[in-house]
């Protein structure tokens, strides 16, 4: 079965859609009663992930709610670091914590290699219930954290706002450095690859800490691992890149190859198709923070969005980051209503 009149791909391909399509990152999670209700079952985030049959229902969670135009899979960019050997828990209230950083070459050289098709089969099954169950014209979308995202958890440990120690291996060690983002190029273009064949119809790569580097430490240091991760998706299915905070490197991710850029609210999204609207498609870049006011609010500013952007071939309606935690749903579906009820060049 193909899925080529998606309007969702439509879009990544750059041609004209009668209304925006739209998805949100995070738009399964904390803010929606029904993921608690599952989690307070299952007991924690790994539990409900690696369950397909729980991960399938959580994937499709918000597409029954809200009817969003893509479903993105139930799981995270950490799961390939755990398949390759690194202890990894989700701390209430702290997030990812890895217990056993990467700090030298041995430790980089113990990793286990990925083998997607064993080591995260419970993901290809998750896809595979997914798309069983996703409704007409739904996307599925799969998703890796690209190499230096990951890096920066594997040898920090867990979230960190500086990357101190990534950067000083960077610097001090390119040696061991890059040799852990050889393994990591290696595992993520495994891993994307593992998901097209098992299903999901376009990929995100979340390069999400990149932003953290100056342009020269990523060009330098980053860019050919994140090309070499890429490789065995490209031009088979429409692929986005994300880098939060990263407007540095935008030209440099849409040099990638990509098909679509994730723009984070900074950027004025109008600028952001000056600048690239002719290379790749464009998704964004509402701030999430606008979603913790009304629905009639998250309906007159998402509106003013469509007015802006809307006719232009290339765009898809989305957050620049994810949904947050204390988000209203009557928020979330105030902001999917105006895109389905927009028309190109107009709001609804
Ligand atoms: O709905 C979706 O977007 C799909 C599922 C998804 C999750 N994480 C679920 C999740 C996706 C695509 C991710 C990607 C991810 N994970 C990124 C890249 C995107 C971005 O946000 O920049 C990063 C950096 C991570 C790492 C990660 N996972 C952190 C920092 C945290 C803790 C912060 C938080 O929000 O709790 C997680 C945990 C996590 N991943 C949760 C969810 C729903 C929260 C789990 C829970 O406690 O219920």
């Amino acid at each position: 079965m193909t899925r080529d009149d998606d309007l969702l791909v439509r879009a990544f391909r750059r041609e004209p859609t009668p209304r925006p399509p739209v998805w949100l990152m995070r738009q399964a999670g904390r803010y929606l009663p029904e993921y608690m209700e599952v989690r307070r079952k299952a007991g924690g985030f790994l539990e409900m992930a690696q369950d397909p049959e729980l991960a399938a229902e959580i994937t499709l969670q918000p597409i029954r709610r809200f009817g969003m135009d893509g479903a993105v899979l139930f799981s995270d960019i950490l799961m390939p670091l755990q398949a390759m050997g690194m202890p990894l828990q989700f701390v209430q209230g702290k997030g990812p914590v890895l217990d056993k950083p990467l700090r030298s070459i041995d430790d980089i050289n113990a990793l286990a290699p990925l083998e997607p098709e064993d080591d995260l089969a419970y993901v290809g099954e998750s896809i595979r219930r997914v798309r069983a169950e996703l409704p007409e014209g739904c996307t599925m979308l799969g998703f890796c954290g690209a190499p230096y995202t990951l890096a920066s958890y594997a040898v920090e440990g867990g979230t960190s706002r500086s990357h101190a120690i990534t950067r000083q291996m960077m610097h001090q060690d390119p040696g061991a450095f890059d040799a852990l983002m050889g393994r990591l190029a290696g595992a993520v273009g495994a891993h994307l690859a593992y998901q097209v064949e098992q299903g999901a119809q376009a990929v995100v790569l979340f390069d999400s800490w990149a932003g953290a580097l100056s342009r020269d430490d990523w060009m330098r240091h980053c860019r050919d691992f994140s090309a070499a991760a890429l490789e065995p998706v490209l031009g088979k299915v429409p692929v986005m890149a994300f880098a939060l905070g990263g407007q540095h490197l935008y030209d440099d991710l849409v040099g990638l190859g990509v098909d679509a850029l994730v723009v984070d609210w900074r950027m004025p999204l109008g600028e952001a198709f000056e600048r690239y609207g002719d290379r790749v498609a464009l998704q964004g870049n509402f701030d999430p923070a606008w979603l913790l006011g009304t629905p009639d609010e998250v309906a007159r500013r998402a509106r003013a969005m469509v007015d802006e952007v809307g006719g232009r071939p290339g765009w898809v309606m989305a957050l620049g980051h994810g949904v947050m935690k204390e988000t209203d749903p009557e928020a979330v579906a105030a902001f999917v209503e105006v895109a389905k009820n927009a028309t190109v060049g107009a709001s609804a």
